[in-house]
């Protein structure tokens, strides 16, 4: 099976899904890293070169490839052999991702306050095309307004991360298998 990981921009879901892979000795993926490697591009020269709209289709092709080829893995096993699939922040506001997300994966929403993301975004903010050249606490709170009850919607397990560290969010997440 796959466990795929959903949550704003900065709510840690890399660090938490790496921490997974190591805890279950499986393997992971970060779908953002995935699409970099295949475009032989970053993220924010995708943006800057081809739109937002390019980058979502180049993330739908690349989602639908990752689970299409886990789906034919004979040996994938819900607690065996998951594999761990970091999500970008807007991958679920793609119709047709949330969709295949919810179908295909067990979905973790990394669940962050506004607050949280401000301070761990605050330093990495010129790496997200969709948060640079603007206030970020503003766009923050603009986004969220969009996007959370998608994430609530697409995802099966909710997690609360305020205050917790990533062991920690990486131990809720076991204890929902
Ligand atoms: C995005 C989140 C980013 C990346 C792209 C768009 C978003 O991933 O996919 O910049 O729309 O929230 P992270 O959530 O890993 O930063």
């Amino acid at each position: 099976m796959i466990l795929s990981i959903t949550g704003f921009m900065g709510c840690g879901k890399s660090s938490v899904g790496r921490k997974l892979s190591q805890l279950l000795c499986c393997p992971f993926m970060d779908l953002d890293a995935v699409i970099e490697e295949r475009v032989g591009r970053t993220i924010p020269e995708i943006f800057a070169n081809d739109g937002e709209t390019a980058f979502r289709d180049i993330e739908k092709e690349t989602l639908k490839d990752i689970l299409a080829s886990n789906a034919e893995n004979p040996q994938s096993d819900r607690r065996q052999n998951p594999l761990i699939l970091s999500l970008g922040g807007g991958t679920v506001m793609t119709p047709e991702c949330a969709e295949m997300i919810h179908e295909k994966t067990m979905c973790i929403y990394l669940n962050a306050s506004q607050e949280t993301l401000v301070n761990h975004l605050e330093s990495e903010a010129s790496a997200r095309p969709l948060l640079s050249g603007t206030n970020l606490r503003d766009r923050i709170s603009e986004l969220m307004i969009l996007r959370s009850s998608t994430y609530e919607k697409t995802a099966h397990v909710i997690i609360d991360t305020d205050g917790k560290t990533i062991d920690c969010i990486a131990e809720a997440i076991l204890s929902e298998l």
